[in-house]
């Protein structure tokens, strides 16, 4: 399926993208070590700004949840520099993509501003196979952080390959 066309960078030879889920421990961080991971891969860590937060406060300052982090690391990712943040309203008209797991972090980044819909929009409109929300893991088991993984290891691969062309041909 084609992906929708990535707004163009604010910053010429730039792009910032953040993820945002509820708390900040589960669905972002893995976005955001996975996007971070395949932005590294492609050489464009440089230019290319990948971090997380979380509508709520309740975990900031505090690391991933264990089961996430557990997943991520047998599967290859370091997950532990993550620290759980807030995601703030300024945001909006900084970042490139600021990206919302599921619809109710949609609505609720939606209430902190005026945004170019363009910029702010659900992680899995970006997702080549199928798009919907990232479902909240954290009252499930192991089955729920692997779907998670899954979800986020496509659309990354997807996303990255948006961003370089557009990060590349604003560089030219
Ligand atoms: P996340 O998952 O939004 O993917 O980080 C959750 C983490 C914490 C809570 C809910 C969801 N909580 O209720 O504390």
């Amino acid at each position: 399926m084609t992906l929708p066309p990535l707004p163009a960078p604010r910053t010429p030879g730039r792009y910032r993208i953040a993820v945002v889920c509820l708390g900040n421990i589960c669905r972002s961080p893995m976005a955001d070590v996975v996007l971070a991971a395949r932005v590294a891969d492609a050489g464009l860590d440089d230019v290319v700004e990948v971090i997380s937060a979380g509508t709520g406060d309740w975990h900031a300052g505090e690391p991933m949840d264990r089961r996430a982090a557990a997943l991520l690391t047998a599967e290859g990712y370091d997950a532990s520099r993550h620290r759980a943040q807030q995601v703030r309203a300024a945001w909006l008209d900084e970042y490139d993509l600021v990206l919302a797991m599921d619809h109710d972090n949609l609505d609720d980044l939606r209430a902190l501003g005026e945004a170019d819909p363009a910029r702010l929009r659900l992680f899995r409109d970006f997702d080549p196979d199928d798009q919907g929300e990232v479902p909240d893991p954290y009252y499930g088991g192991d089955a729920g952080f692997r779907n998670v993984l899954d979800m986020v290891e496509r659309t990354s691969s997807a996303l990255t390959g948006a961003v370089a062309e557009v990060v590349t041909s604003g560089a030219r």
